[in-house]
C-alpha cells in the first residue's frame, strides 16, 4: 500500500463556522428539473404534497438543504416574475430559449418556490433578473416577497394566497452578466449593480443579503473591478466553476466533448480529480484580491454554481444537461466540499448545480421513480459539518499521479459539530492503491471513533433507476483510535466521513 499520509488536525487552533448555506443547492427551470423532478401538480398520480413529489421532498428533507437558488441560471434573465403569479390558468406559456426550446407554461412561479422552500426547510435565495429585466422589475418582486404593508403589490400577493411576506434570505443582481446574462463588461456591470441596489428595498427585519456576479473560473480581473467599484454595495461576489473533464486533459479537449458521464478510463477519471483540486486554486486568488478591499471579510465569495459537466446522456435532449452520476461524481463533490470547509472565512455560501436531474444531481426521476446519485450519499454523509467549526488540516504524503501528474492522494478536512463531535472527513483519490493514513490530533482527546464510507466496485459505479443501490454509504470499522493518533486504511477510490466523541 505504499508509505502512509499523514493528517494533522489543529483541534487546539480552531477556525471560522463553516456556514450551513455551503450545501446549498441549485434548481433552474432547466429540463426536467422543475417539471417533473420537483413539481408533478396536484392532480398527478405521482405521490405529492400539493404538486411536489413526496419522494423528492423527503430525500430532500433528509440532506437538511439549507439554501436553495432559483429560478436561475441563465433562465433567470429572461424570467419575468409576474409570469410566474395569479391564476395558474392565466399564466403566459413562454419559450425557455436557452434550454432546448421547449414551452415553460409558468405553472411553478413565486409561491410554488417559496412554498417549496418552506416544505423542505431550506433559505431562500432568488436571482434576479438584470439582463432583460428593468430594476422597477426587480424592486417589485423583492417587494412582493418580503413588504408587510397595505401597499397594492403586497394586496396582490395576499389576494394570491400568502398573507405574511416570506424570508427572502439572498438576492442576486443578475446571473452571468459577462456572457448569457448580458454580454456586459465588468465596469458597465458595476455602475448598473450600483444603480439597482439603491432600489431593492426589503420589508422590515428581513435577512436579504444582495450579491454581485462574480468570476467565472480564475477571471481574476472581474473579480478586481467589482470589488473596487461597488465592493461597499454587496453583501457577497458569487463565483461560477464547474469541472469538466476534457479541460483538464493532455492535450486539453473541448467544450463539445466534454466526456461521458460514464463511460470513461483513468485520464478521464484523473483530469476531473485534477479539476476538482482545482478550485481551490481559484478560491485563494478571488479571496486575496477580496481581502485587499474588504480585508474583515464582511462581502462573502459565494459558489453559487459548482459541479462537473459532462456529455448529456446519449437519446436524451441536450439541452436539459442531463447526466448520470458515478463514484467519480461523489469523489469530485468530497474534495469540493474539503475545500469549501478550508476556505470557510470567506467562502459562506455554494449552490451544487444543480439539484434533480441536471448536472451534477442528487436525485434523479423518470416518471414515477427516482433514484438519489452517489453525490446526494456525499451530501448526507457531510450533513453534520453544517455550523460546524473548521479545523485546520495539513495533508502530506503521497501524491497519486497519472500520464506524469500528480495531485494529492488524500484529501481531508475537518470541523467540530453544533453537536460537539468531531467529524473528519478523509478521501482517498486513487483508483488504483489504498492509502494508509496516520491522523493527528492536536488539543484532542476522544474516546471512541466510528465512521461510514462511500466506494464501489468501478470508477464509473452508478446508481440506476433498477440497480439504485450500488453507491450507497455503509459502516466504516478501518479506523483505530489510540490516544491523540487515528490509523485508518482508506481503500482506493473511497470517501470516507468519521465520527469522533
Ligand atoms: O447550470 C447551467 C448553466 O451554467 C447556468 O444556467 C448558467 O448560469 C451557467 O452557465
Amino acid at each position: 500500500a505504499g508509505s502512509a499520509a499523514t493528517v494533522a488536525v489543529q483541534a487546539d487552533h480552531p477556525g471560522a463556522v463553516i456556514a450551513p448555506a455551503i450545501y446549498g443547492q441549485f434548481a433552474e427551470h432547466l429540463g426536467t428539473q422543475i417539471y417533473g423532478g420537483i413539481w408533478v401538480g396536484p392532480d398527478s398520480p405521482i405521490p405529492n404534497i400539493r404538486g411536489y413529489r413526496k419522494d423528492v421532498v423527503e430525500a430532500l428533507k433528509n440532506l437538511h438543504v439549507p439554501v436553495v437558488r432559483w429560478p436561475g441560471g441563465c433562465f433567470a434573465d429572461e424570467y419575468h416574475w409576474r409570469d410566474g403569479i395569479g391564476p395558474k390558468d392565466r399564466r403566459p406559456v413562454i419559450v425557455n430559449t436557452n434550454w432546448g426550446g421547449v414551452e415553460e407554461n409558468n405553472a411553478f412561479g413565486t409561491h410554488e418556490f417559496m412554498d417549496f422552500s418552506e416544505l423542505i426547510g431550506a433559505g431562500t435565495y432568488v436571482n434576479g433578473n438584470l439582463g432583460s429585466g428593468s430594476v422597477r422589475e426587480m424592486a417589485d418582486w423583492v417587494a412582493y416577497m418580503t413588504a408587510d404593508n397595505h401597499g397594492t403589490l403586497v394586496q396582490e400577493r395576499r389576494a394570491n394566497g400568502r398573507d405574511k411576506p416570506w424570508t427572502l434570505n439572498w438576492f442576486a443582481v443578475g446571473n452571468e452578466v459577462w456572457g448569457c446574462g448580458g454580454n456586459m463588461r465588468a465596469d458597465y456591470y458595476a455602475d448598473l449593480l450600483r444603480q439597482t441596489r439603491v432600489f431593492l428595498k426589503p420589508g422590515a427585519g428581513q435577512p436579504t443579503k444582495f450579491i454581485a456576479v462574480g468570476p467565472s473560473d480564475d477571471d481574476t480581473a472581474w473579480t478586481e473591478t467589482i470589488m473596487a467599484r461597488a465592493g461597499k454595495e454587496i453583501d457577497a461576489l458569487s463565483m461560477h466553476y464547474y469541472d469538466v473533464a476534457s479541460f483538464n486533459m493532455v492535450p486539453k479537449g473541448t467544450w463539445a466533448k466534454k466526456g461521458s458521464a460514464t463511460e470513461f478510463g483513468e485520464a478521464e477519471w484523473f483530469a476531473s480529480i485534477f479539476g476538482a483540486y482545482q478550485i481551490g486554486t481559484y478560491i485563494s486568488h478571488h479571496s486575496a484580491i477580496m481581502d485587499k478591499y474588504d480585508p474583515e471579510k464582511r462581502v462573502a465569495l459565494v459558489v453559487d454554481e459548482w459541479g462537473t459537466w459532462h456529455d448529456p446522456t446519449p437519446g436524451s435532449n441536450p439541452g436539459f444537461l442531463q447526466q448520470q452520476n458515478t463514484l467519480r461524481d461523489a469523489v469530485v463533490a468530497a474534495i469540493s466540499l474539503n475545500i469549501f470547509h478550508a476556505h470557510a472565512d470567506r467562502v459562506r455560501m455554494a449552490n451544487i448545480a444543480q439539484m434533480v436531474n441536471v448536472l451534477q444531481a442528487m436525485i434523479l426521476t423518470d416518471g414515477p421513480r427516482m433514484v438519489l446519485t452517489p453525490t446526494y450519499h456525499v451530501f448526507d454523509m457531510y450533513k453534520g459539518f453544517q455550523g460546524a467549526t473548521s479545523l485546520p488540516v495539513t495533508v502530506t504524503g503521497p501524491d497519486y499521479s497519472q500520464g506524469g501528474r500528480a495531485v494529492a492522494a488524500v484529501s481531508a478536512s475537518a470541523g467540530r459539530g453544533t453537536d460537539g463531535v468531531i467529524r473528519l472527513a478523509l478521501t482517498n483519490v486513487d483508483p488504483n492503491k489504498a492509502a494508509p493514513v496516520q491522523v493527528t490530533l492536536a488539543g484532542l482527546k476522544a474516546g471512541k471513533v466510528t465512521g461510514r464510507i462511500l466506494t464501489a466496485p468501478a470508477m464509473n459505479s452508478d446508481n440506476t433507476f433498477d440497480h439504485p443501490q450500488t453507491v450507497v454509504p455503509a459502516a466504516f470499522s478501518d479506523a483505530k483510535l489510540s490516544g491523540d493518533t487515528v490509523s485508518v486504511t482508506l481503500p482506493a477510490k473511497s470517501v470516507v466521513v468519521l465520527e469522533l466523541k
